[in-house]
């Protein structure tokens, strides 16, 4: 009799779970709210990454000059704003608050301007991060960088962007994922810390953020990607701690030369209109007959321009552009368009590059946003006496 109960208590307890697992497999949402307050045995872990975007602008030691932003600069930032719609876009800078409009009123180029008029932009100060707290000096703003971002991703959340990461799609299909965190690996699988997105006070960006104090030792990568890419391993396990996507998400291309300049690189206008490709085919879920019947390789077209469909975001590798410049001019990459990533060249729509990001940069020449840089430009960068010099539009 005794031995009966028990059986029936087990066989109701089995059951009741099976329910309750196959019901939080069909309905994440409902079951969590119903078991929230009791347990969270099957509670997934509800996204909380936030639409707040950071950038991070050190100036060091460089407080008197002025804040000369180029014009890459302005695109990476005017395409958060215009496919992400964030509450807030910050710019942590250690440039202390009541000097910072004075530093946009006065500023050479018309960029700057142009980015603190951007909806939603801050320029929010940050104390610099000069020191390890052990004791070790962080020199570079480079580095110094690298403390600032996981500082505030740990404390605000959101989404963490270099300031040559280009977004190309709204990034909420990827923030509304139950997960605290999302990464990206690059060229040769290492995750890439110039994209990131979070939920503020999440374990591994708490983690990443207290490591990489004890863990700098002054070399470029320790801190930064090689430290996350351990961490993400050792993440991977607790659910929706983190989620990491392909090469292709975030990092397309690479740093490499020829990935240079296939991204950057002027090309004929491509005698096929293949303007559309990717967008002139009905999807296959709109009319799949239709799909299956006008479907190409894409490989076999002869073109140029590559696919940016499954890019979310497109990180410029802005250092390797500049350490490899005189290389690149000698093979006159930019052709016509020497000074580099200027308003003509993304308008001209002739690299890779000019492709991925032309959109959201014809909106804001559509909004006017850019009508005042027209005479601006040839102060800006034009002038021969700064010819491959700061204000180079290119660094
Ligand atoms: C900082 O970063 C640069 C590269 O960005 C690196 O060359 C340098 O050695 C780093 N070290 C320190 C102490 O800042
Ligand atoms: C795109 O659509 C137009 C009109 O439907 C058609 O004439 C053209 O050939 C298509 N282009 C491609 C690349 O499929
Ligand atoms: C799909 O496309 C085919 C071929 O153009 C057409 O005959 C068919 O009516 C379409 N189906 C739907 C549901 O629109
Ligand atoms: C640009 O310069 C021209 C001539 O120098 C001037 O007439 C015009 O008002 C200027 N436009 C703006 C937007 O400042």
């Amino acid at each position: 009799m005794y031995h009966t109960k028990t059986l029936i208590g087990t066989l109701l307890f089995i059951l009741l779970s099976l329910t309750l697992l196959l019901q939080s497999s069909l309905s994440p949402t409902l079951i969590s709210t119903s078991l929230h307050k009791s347990t969270n045995l099957f509670q997934p872990t509800p996204s909380s990454i936030p639409n707040i975007v950071h950038f991070v602008h050190l100036v060091g030691s460089k407080q008197t000059t002025s804040l000369d932003l180029p014009f890459r600069q302005f695109i990476a930032i005017y395409s958060a704003w215009y496919y992400l719609k964030p509450s807030n876009i910050f710019i942590h800078t250690d440039i202390p608050d009541n000097d910072i409009q004075h530093k946009i009123e006065n500023t050479k180029s018309p960029y700057t301007r142009a980015i603190a008029n951007i909806p939603g932009v801050q320029f929010k100060y940050h104390a610099p991060i000069t020191e390890t707290s052990t004791g070790n000096t962080i020199h570079e703003l480079p580095n110094q960088s690298d403390f600032v971002r996981t500082d505030v991703l740990q404390h605000y959340g959101g989404i963490y962007l270099d300031d040559d990461a280009y977004v190309l799609r709204d990034l909420s299909p990827l923030r509304n994922l139950p997960y605290q965190n999302i990464v990206g690996r690059q060229g040769g699988g290492q995750i890439c810390p110039a994209v990131l997105l979070a939920a503020p006070h999440n374990k591994l960006m708490s983690a990443y953020h207290a490591l990489q104090d004890r863990i700098f030792d002054g070399e470029w990568q320790t801190h930064a990607t090689t430290l996350l890419t351990a961490l993400v391993r050792d993440f991977q396990n607790p659910d929706g701690q983190v989620l990491v996507l392909d090469q292709e998400t975030f990092f397309p291309l690479s740093w490499m030369h020829d990935d240079l300049v296939t991204l950057y690189g002027v090309n004929e206008h491509s005698v096929v209109d293949d303007d559309k490709v990717g967008d002139n085919r009905s999807t296959p879920m709109e009319n799949l007959t239709e799909f299956v019947e006008n479907f190409y390789l894409q490989g076999l077209r002869e073109s140029w321009k590559r696919d940016w469909r499954l890019s979310y975001v497109m990180h410029g590798w802005t250092t390797s552009l500049t350490r490899d410049l005189e290389r690149l001019e000698e093979e006159d990459v930019f052709g016509e368009f020497g000074e580099g990533i200027t308003l003509e060249y993304v308008l001209a729509g002739r690299s890779n590059f000019a492709v991925a990001v032309g959109r959201a940069v014809r909106h804001a020449v559509e909004r006017g946003v850019l009508d005042h840089v027209g005479n601006m430009s040839t102060v800006f960068g034009g002038g021969e006496e700064e010819k491959g010099g700061e204000l180079r539009s290119l660094v």
